[in-house]
């Protein structure tokens, strides 16, 4: 397995302002989604190319384009949602899917309401999409659904991982690569990230 931590001063800057109590919900979205942008532009940095040939208004000429496989993006909901324009200004064209999860409070347990993905997902590159990677367990249920259905090459982006999250997707799915913003100190005793930034989902939609 991949596990690539960013180091980028953009992303780690914006990062760390989303940590911040203080920062609006219009900000915290804003932000989510920039980051998301700057987190794929590193991430799909190895999508094949292709010599396609084109009249340039000057001459003929052989030029390179994205080739190969189409890509999906799934976002783990609700929090995942945030992240999803960011991959879209990149990809226009790319499908989404999207995976419904909510964690339960007191066993930290994901328990799925919702999958719903492109038709032709398993001949996709997918990008999974939460902004926290905490005990793993959700994004480890969702690679499990998006693997059901005979997809072989996934990418995982997240904002925010703890360490136990990352050991718990080097276990269930080794050959998943993960790209993080940031990979912070540990959980707390009931399961949020510390440092963190709280709730991901109720930052981006004001739900508390
Ligand atoms: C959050 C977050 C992840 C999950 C991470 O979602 O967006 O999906 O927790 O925790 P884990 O790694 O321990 O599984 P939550 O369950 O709070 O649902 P929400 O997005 O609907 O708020
Ligand atoms: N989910 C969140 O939204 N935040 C955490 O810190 C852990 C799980």
């Amino acid at each position: 397995m991949s596990t690539t931590i960013f180091s980028h001063p953009l992303i780690t800057h914006k990062i760390s302002v989303l940590r911040n109590t203080d920062t609006t919900c219009k900000e915290f979205r804003e932000l989510v989604e920039e980051i998301a942008m700057l987190m794929g532009y590193e991430s799909l940095r190895d999508l094949p190319l292709e010599d396609v040939e084109i009249d340039t208004p000057i001459c003929h000429a052989t030029v390179k384009m994205l080739a190969g496989k189409k890509l999906a993006i799934v976002p783990i909901l609700r929090a995942g949602l945030g992240m999803v324009n960011g991959l879209l200004a990149l990809v226009p064209a790319a499908r989404v899917g999207h995976i419904g999860l909510y964690r339960d409070h007191e066993t930290l347990e994901p328990h799925e309401y919702y999958c719903k993905l492109p038709d032709d997902v398993e001949n996709r590159l997918v990008i999974l999409l939460d902004p926290m990677l905490a005990t793993g367990g959700s994004a480890s249920a969702a690679i499990n659904f998006i693997k059901q259905r005979g997809c072989k090459h996934i990418k995982l982006m997240s904002v925010i991982a703890a360490p136990e999250g990352i050991a718990r997707l080097e276990k269930d799915h080794p050959d998943v690569e993960i790209y993080c913003g940031c990979l912070d100190e540990k959980l707390n005793e009931i399961g949020y990230i510390v440092p963190g930034l709280g709730d991901a989902g109720d930052r981006i939609f004001g739900t508390k």
